[in-house]
């Protein structure tokens, strides 16, 4: 049980909503200075200076606020977690680095809370736009101060679908078939910002392999919008390691797993 009371996770959720404007200015001023750009295992996946500084603002203000917390990140700042116990944050501190570094749009800043393994409370930064979406399955979820609805229940072919580009390109999981099927196709190249045009109703469903601080977040506003998170096989995600996701509609999920068996 999520035993935190519905003041207690307004509190958090302001708290928290805090923290993200202030990294949103940090983040909005580096990006007048020269970004210091580095690459991890490839040369498509980057890290900047700025990853870097907002996990590591980030995280020490969850573990000033929260000295239980346990913490999944992507740069480094968090902690090696084996179980789902307790309270697990999760903190992607630019989503879409390579957006971030080439469009200076389409990226996000994430960060997720879960309870005993209970999804809690999520926040989405649009950074660019200023829209933070935020919210949990008790509070509602909200684009800044607006309350959202669930999105209509649109079939696979009523669609856009949103796939990973890699996985596409390679005809992998039946993507090639998906795409084929839906209305149109879109790579945005990010998580968080494809997760939000999914929570809109802007696209009936979105795939892609991920790692927990790319889908925590997305999978809590989703459900809590009444839309299906699975991985790509229609089972529960793993929370602690990389799955093929899949968030759509009730409809266009049926649809693509359809597909991705076929
Ligand atoms: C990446 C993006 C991308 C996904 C990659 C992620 P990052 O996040 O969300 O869409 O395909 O797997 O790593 O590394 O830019 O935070
Ligand atoms: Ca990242
Ligand atoms: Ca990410």
């Amino acid at each position: 049980m999520n035993d935190l009371s519905l003041i207690e996770q307004q509190e958090i959720d302001q708290m928290v909503l805090l923290w993200l404007n202030e990294v949103r200015k940090k983040t909005i001023a580096a990006m007048q200075q020269q970004l210091n750009v580095y690459t991890k295992n490839d040369q498509r996946d980057l890290v900047t200076n700025v990853d870097r500084e907002n996990e590591r603002f980030l995280t020490d203000k969850i573990r000033h606020y929260d000295t239980s917390a346990h913490i999944i990140s992507e740069e480094g700042f968090g902690d090696r977690q084996l179980t789902m116990a307790g309270n697990m944050w999760f903190v992607d501190p630019i989503d879409g680095t390579m957006n971030f570094v080439k469009q200076q749009s389409d990226f996000a800043i994430m960060i997720a809370l879960y309870r005993e393994n209970k999804p809690v409370l999520a926040w989405i930064l649009d950074v660019v736009n200023n829209i933070v979406y935020h919210g949990g399955p008790a509070i509602g979820v909200f684009a800044n101060q607006l309350k959202l609805a669930p999105p209509n229940n649109e079939s696979l072919s009523e669609g856009i679908v949103l796939l990973s580009g890699a996985r596409l390109l390679y005809g992998m999981f039946g993507y090639d078939r998906i795409a084929k099927e839906a209305l149109g196709y879109r790579v945005i190249g990010a998580a968080g910002p494809s997760f939000i045009r999914v929570i809109l109703g802007q696209a009936v469903g979105y795939s892609s392999k991920m790692m927990p601080w790319d889908f925590a977040a997305g999978r809590i506003l989703a459900e809590s919008l009444g839309l299906l998170v699975s991985d790509i096989d229609g089972k529960p995600l793993d929370m602690l390691s990389s799955n093929i996701v899949l968030v759509a509609t009730d409809r266009a999920h049926r649809d693509i797993l359809t597909l991705h068996k076929s």
